[in-house]
């Protein structure tokens, strides 16, 4: 949405046959079956060294208009999406990232557009080349029934159907699952989803729900997202959700959907706590960063998704059945997130730790808040951990996202930098860190050099030890 910090070179284009147009029912083709030689086209990938094939090159995506219909009966998905864009280069072909689904009609700019599928891979092929630079609207029709997709640390994302509907999770790569697009953390757009629903279902979204029309035994759900999100979390859930709607006493609009057979007592009560959590996380991080907030609470079948999620504006909790479906402490996480993550948000994927270090802190700090263990005795357990040690935080492989090392050591690098910089210093750096990045991207690299600039301090052994060190340091 918004300039990206600079990429890693991107990748040569692979050669990509456009032999077959699936798409053009009963549009003339608009395009011969090869690219001409040297048509450029945007890559296939964003650079990121974890997932060469996530996110596209050659443009930016400003803003996703998915209009959906979902048929819980039969789990089919019927959509279109309308994602508009910046060209930053020459485009006589850009990919878009989709997983399974049937692609109908494409146009760009309202001229029928050529496609092709390979993989993961939507590859767009204008009636004219779009000039770098130039603004363009490329609308895909789709559908089909979702899938669930399995990541290479062997957990499940994309979307998960349940028996009432469906709920769409996304980290790291699976919002392909269920629209097309840019599916990278560094290509941030706002979003309006409109999901049309049988009477009696509700369908929740990220952001603000705009409308809510009923019509022919459905019902329409529009939700809108003005700031800007990373595709990865961006949710869908559909079912039988009780819904309370409320706003905390500063007045942020708050959206919370249980699932009933989620809810349980001490569920309810941590969700009550809302408004309480976001105040304390404010004192501590800084100003919510967006314009509502709440939690979705949904029933996945057992043994699926067993991860909450930070999904902007609303996280996500996946009750299995064993209560309760959320804690304080869970919560407490998946909304430090909404600083950490929803608004400064990883570069590229091996930069996790700055979301799973910041939020494991936060749990550590509120735990010392409730009266619980201190925060001392937290990095203690986390240091003595071996599993905290398998490798440094920032270097995490694909299957390595969700690993211990990312979120306990992650944390310690926080501990030690609080101790070296002192209490008042280390406050202003955990505000000061997502302010310097509204809405925005940062790596690894980025937060040394923040926390250099910011505190005058040479941190160069700190980081050495602690962020990108092999062993474990002698001692705590
Ligand atoms: N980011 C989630 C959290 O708040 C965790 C998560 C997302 C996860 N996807 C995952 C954990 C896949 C394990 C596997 O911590
Ligand atoms: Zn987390």
């Amino acid at each position: 949405m918004r300039p990206r910090p600079p990429r890693a070179p991107l990748r040569a284009a692979l050669p990509l046959l456009l032999a077959c147009c699936l798409s053009c029912s009963g549009a003339p083709r608009a395009a011969p079956s090869e690219p001409p030689p040297g048509s450029p086209a945007g890559a296939s990938g964003a650079g990121d060294p974890l997932f060469p094939q996530a996110g596209n090159g050659g443009y930016d995506v400003a803003h996703y208009g998915l209009d959906l219909s979902y048929d819980p009966g039969s789990g089919q998905l019927t959509g279109t999406a309308v994602i508009t864009a910046t060209a930053t280069a020459d485009l006589g072909r850009f990919n878009l990232d989709l997983a399974g689904l049937t692609v109908g009609r494409v146009t760009v700019d309202g001229r029928p557009a050529a496609t092709a599928r390979s993989g993961t891979e939507l590859t767009v092929r204008p009636a004219r080349p779009v000039a770098p630079g130039a603004r363009f609207e490329a609308t895909v029709a789709y559908a089909g029934v979702p899938e669930l997709l399995t990541d290479p640390d062997g957990s499940r994302e994309g979307w998960f159907r349940t028996d009432d509907g469906a709920v769409a999770l996304g980290e790291p790569v699976g919002s392909m699952a269920w629209f097309p697009g840019d599916d990278h953390p560094s290509d941030k757009a706002a979003y309006d989803i409109t999901v049309s629903v049988p009477d009696g279902l509700t369908a929740v979204s990220n952001g603000e729900l705009n409308a809510r029309t009923g019509a022919g035994g459905r019902t329409v759900f529009r939700w809108h997202t003005g700031e800007p999100m990373a595709t990865y979390l961006a949710t869908l859930a559909i079912g039988h959700y009780t819904v309370t709607r409320s706003r905390t006493p500063a007045g942020l609009p708050l959206y919370v959907a249980v699932d009933p057979r989620s809810d349980d007592p001490r569920t309810a009560a941590a969700l009550r706590r809302i408004p309480e959590i976001l105040a304390w996380e404010s004192g501590l991080f800084g100003p919510y960063p967006f314009t509502s907030a709440g939690a979705i609470v949904a029933h996945l079948p057992k043994g699926e998704g067993g991860y909450a999620l930070e999904a902007q504006n609303r996280p996500v909790f996946p009750g299995d059945g064993v209560p309760p479906a959320v804690d304080a402490g869970t919560l407490v996480h998946e909304l430090a997130h909404q600083w950490f993550g929803d608004e400064a948000t990883p570069s590229r994927w091996q930069d996790v730790w700055l979301n799973e270090g910041f939020a494991t802190y936060a749990q550590w700090l509120w735990q010392e808040h409730e009266g619980g263990e201190s925060v001392d005795r937290s990095a203690a357990a986390a240091f003595a951990d071996p599993a905290a040690w398998a490798f440094p935080p920032a270097s995490p492989t694909a299957a390595q996202l969700f690993a211990p090392p990312v979120y306990q050591r992650g944390a310690l690098v926080l501990y030690e930098l609080r101790r070296a910089l002192g209490g008042p210093l280390f406050s202003k750096l955990l505000r000061a860190w997502p302010a310097a990045h509204p809405h925005g991207n940062a790596s690894t690299a980025d937060f040394t050099a923040f926390c250099r600039r910011l505190t005058g301090k040479d941190l160069t052994a700190l980081f050495a030890e602690w962020l990108y060190g092999r062993a474990r340091p002698a001692r705590l």
